[in-house]
This record gives structure tokens, sequence and C-alpha cells, in this order.
């Protein structure tokens, strides 16, 4: 087999939103692509040496002088390139066209038409006399098309809604492909990357897992590697992984924090265990560490959030540390780094992204203990991460399970942390869980969990009066985790989670239900 990487798009970061989302939409097509800042080094970018380049939209405007412009060594490859708002306007502006500034945006639905035959906006299913539906957001819009342009979609408010020189292969859409209110935008993606560019588009769950493998193996030989396995999806999936292509030299340790949702522990033990099928099929070494009184002591008297996930992660890995030497001459640590957060370390480098709150991972392990980092998903979206999991035969419920943060219900019991607190959590947590599956609804929203308020409230029931704790509910719809907002589940369902919280945990005398939206709520309490 060919490389799969051998064939790629690059995805030019103008700082939108969507930028991630382009690349996801690309990849389904098949097609592996990267992204990178505007100001990509040349050096760099001829030794990428994509097959074709998009361009992502952005927050700037391009009738000022000192924002973002393409690097003129991008046009130079001389491959298709495909400027997406932004990246059309500053196609636009460069190659000699106009683009108008506007205090108006238009946001949201339009229907575009064909002005001119066109791959791309034929893809769309739009035609002179038939439309097609796309999402705008934009304020500047281009109005003058530069020479050797053709316009080939308008709008009743953008006259230039696409444009292209199909001799060059340089393409403008003034609306955004990548969000699926544009119906058949992925068709459009398809046709650039595969019609255009001409990839392949082998990039698919089978043969990202044969390539992992194959690398993995070139990578650790014979030696030995140490996975921290949490039971969520991505070590979960590197387990897998790790486990068809080195099987024994491979052991899990799988750390009891204390802090795990009611009955995790058995379950990931079920899942991974020699009794289980996936057990059988795959021969995984589990080292199971309770270390929960570890935890709560480096935990008692805590209150602040930031120490709290310090003390938390500060504790995993001493943890952590001592198992994985107590295991016979291991050189390898694996871990389940994403794509997204090598995306994100890279921003933060460059001085784009700021730290709202410390994210404890197992940072620092690899440097102290002087293991090799096995990171196999680096390259991966989620997406892409849950159809190699599938493809692997994990269960679908582990494989579709919402996120939990390495330090558990440390961030949702506020303040400081207690096992009777955990406790109530714990029961709360799974009860609101098991309905939200029970009416079909736990696919529906991103996330969804309890969270413990040690504040105290009068409550009645039967004839006592109660003067206990909060419960607070908390679901969200999200795409990427940075902006989200609350999840409007039906009040009779919300009522139904209340009731049997407050009638079957007696420490809990109140349930409420949190509306904020991330920003400026976060999804987590703390
Ligand atoms: P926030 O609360 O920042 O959460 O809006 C965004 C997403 O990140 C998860 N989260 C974490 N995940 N370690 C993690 O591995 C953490 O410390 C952490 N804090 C928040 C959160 O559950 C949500 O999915």
């Amino acid at each position: 087999m060919h490389d799969i990487h051998d064939q790629r798009l690059l995805i030019v970061d103008f700082g939108s939103q969507y930028t991630q989302l382009i690349a996801r939409r690309v990849r389904e097509c098949g097609v592996y692509c990267e992204i990178y800042s505007y100001d990509i080094d040349a050096a760099f970018l001829r030794e990428f040496a994509p097959q074709g380049v998009i361009l992502s939209g952005g927050p700037e405007t391009v009738t000022l002088g000192e924002t973002p412009r393409l690097a003129q060594a991008i046009l130079n490859l001389g491959v298709p390139v495909l400027g997406i708002c932004y990246g059309m306007q500053t196609l636009a502006e460069q190659l000699g066209g106009r683009v108008q500034e506007s205090a108006k945006r238009e946001f949201g639905h339009a229907k575009v038409t064909a002005e001119q035959p066109s791959a791309l906006i034929g893809s769309l299913g739009a035609t002179q006399i038939s439309s097609a539906d796309v999402w705008m957001s934009h304020g500047d819009k281009v109005i003058e098309v530069p020479p050797g342009f053709v316009v080939t979609a308008s709008t009743s408010s953008a006259p230039i809604a696409a444009m292209e020189d199909s001799d060059r292969h340089i393409y403008g859409v003034q609306f955004h492909p990548e969000v699926t209110h544009t119906a058949n935008g992925n068709a459009l993606l398809a046709v650039f990357a595969l019609e255009i560019c001409g990839c392949r588009g082998d990039w698919t769950a089978e043969n990202i897992i044969e390539d992992a493998i194959a690398n993995v193996r070139e990578q650790v030989g014979d030696d030995e590697v140490v996975l921290g396995l949490s039971g969520g999806v991505d070590s979960s999936v590197v387990a897998a992984l790790l486990a068809r292509a080195i099987g024994e030299q491979l052991t899990c340790v799988f750390v009891d924090n204390g802090l795990l949702r009611l009955d995790e522990r058995n379950e990931v033990e079920m899942a991974f265990g020699k009794d289980s099928g996936i057990g059988n099929a795959l021969p995984l070494k589990i080292k199971t560490v309770d270390a929960t009184q570890e935890f709560y002591q480096k935990l008692a008297g805590l209150e602040d959030p930031e120490d709290k996930r310090k003390a938390i992660g500060n504790t995993f890995i001493d943890v952590f540390e001592r198992e994985a030497k107590a295991l016979p001459a291991v050189k390898w640590l694996a871990q389940g780094t994403i794509y997204p957060d090598v995306i994100e370390s890279a921003a933060s480098k460059h001085g784009n992204a700021h730290v709202i709150k410390s994210h404890h991972n197992v940072g620092g392990l690899p440097e102290r203990m002087a293991l090799g980092l096995v990171e196999p998903l680096r390259e991966l979206f989620k997406d892409e991460v849950r159809q190699i999991g599938l493809v692997l035969g994990l269960p679908k419920s582990l494989v579709f399970r919402h996120p939990f943060p390495g330090p558990g219900l440390g961030v949702r019991i506020l303040g400081e942390v207690k096992p009777q607190y955990a406790d109530v959590l714990r029961r709360a947590d799974a009860i609101f869980i098991e309905e939200l599956r029970h009416a079909d609804l736990y696919d529906a929203v991103s996330q969804a969990f309890a969270v413990y308020l040690p504040v105290k409230s009068v409550g009645v029931v039967g004839d006592a009066r109660r003067y206990e704790h909060v419960i607070a509910l908390r679901a969200v719809e999200t795409i990427d985790f940075m902006t989200a907002r609350s999840a409007r589940l039906p009040y009779d369902f919300i009522e139904l989670v209340a009731n049997r919280i407050i009638n079957e945990i007696a420490e809990v005398s109140r349930v409420v239900y949190d509306v904020s939206s991330k920003p400026p709520a976060t999804i987590e309490w703390e």
C-alpha cells in the first residue's frame, strides 16, 4: 500500500472558528489534511508539498493594510486553491480585485444561484434557475473579481458569492461549505479535493489503522509500552490499537482516583478484561491501582479549583510513575493525544490562544521517567478516533461516551472534595445519565452531568423537613466544546430526573438546571 499521507491538502488558518471543521470535512472526503497558520514558513511549505490549499475564513477585514494575507509562496506552489469567506476576500484583494467594507453583517441562510457553469457550484445543486441553500457569515464583500476570474454564483445580497479562475485553479466562495447548514457543502469540498486537486481519497478508518499499526511497530520494536487507561474514548482507542499492533508488549495502568463515575472501574475492567468478548480479541494486560486514599489526602482542605486540579494532576503523575516503574523495563509511554490538542498547543506557542483552565493530562511524565512517547492518534480528529474505535471492535457505548474531565468528579464538587459528597454526586449523576439514555436523549446532547453544590437548602419530604445540599444538572450542545449552549431538554424530563434524585438520595434537598451558555460560563463548574 502507498503511504496514506503522500497526498494531502493544506488548510490555511486565518482565525475562523470553523477552521477545524473545514479540515474534518476534507478528511471525511477521504483526504488527509493539516492546518497551519497563514504565516506558514516557506521552507516548511515546500517540504509539506500539498496537492491543494484551502483558505479559511477569519474575523479581520482585508480593507485594512495590516490584516493577514496569503503568503505568496502558497500561490507559487501552483496547486489548486480554494478561499472560503475571508480566504476568498484576501484572494480577491491580493490578485487585483476589489473588496468593500460593510458595516452590516450577513449572517445565516442564503440562496445561491449559478452565474456560470462551474463544477464547484454545480456540486451544491445550484443552477442558473434553481438555487441551493448556503450559510453566510460575513461583513465585507467582493465587488470586483481579479483579472482572469469569472463570477460563478450570486445571492440576493452578495452579487459575487463565488468566483473562479479555472485555468489557474483558483476558487473563492463567500459562503461556508464546511458547516452543515450549507446543504451539499461536503459535495463541494469533495469536488475540490478529489476532482480538482486529484487526491485518491484513501484516508479511511481501515487504512488509518493499518498505517498506525505499522508505525507503532516500527517505533517501539520489541520494547515494552505503558498506557494510562482512563476509560475515556481516546485512551481506550489507543489501548485497542496498541493491542493489535504490539499485543503483549503493552501494559495498561488504570488508576482509580476515587473521583470516577458510578461503576466506572467495573465497566473498564469489563470492557477490556479477559472475560469480555473484547478482552479475548485484545490480549490486554491491565493493572488496576486503587489510589483513592492518596487522592483524598492530597485534596483535603483544598478549595480553589486550580489548586484542586494541580493536586489531582500531580497525584496522578506520582501514582502512575510509581506503578510504571514497578513494571519491567518499560521504554515507552503511550498517550491519547489527538489533533486538536496538537493544534491548541501550537496555537498557544504562536501566542493566539489563552488558557482559561489548566486541563489535566499526563504532561511532564515522559521527561520525568525518561520514556519515549507513542501517540498513535496525534493526527486524528475526535470523530476519526471514534470511527477507528468502532472498526477495532470497541462497544458503541464506550466510543460515543460523553467526555469526562481528567480531574473527574473533583471539579464537579464545588470547593473541598469529600468522599461522602462524591458518593452522593455519583448516584445523582448515574440517575441523570440513566434517564437520558432511557429517553433516547443521551446522544442528542454533547455532554451531560451532575454537579454537587455544597450549599444547604430546605426541602420537605413526606412530613419531614430536609436541610441538605443541592445538585445542579448540566447538559450542553456543542460542536467543539469551545462554545456551547445549554441543551433544551424537555421540562417534563428535567422534572422527572429531579424527582428521582430527591426521592432516591436522602442527602439532596433540591435540584436545579444550569441554563448558562459558554461563553461566558464554561461547561464544567470549576
Ligand atoms: P470547560 O469547562 O473548559 O470544558 O468549558 C470544556 C471541555 O473540556 C472538558 N474539561 C477537561 N478535560 N481535563 C480534561 O481532560 C480537564 O481538566 C478538563 N476541564 C474541562 C470538559 O468536560 C468539557 O468537555
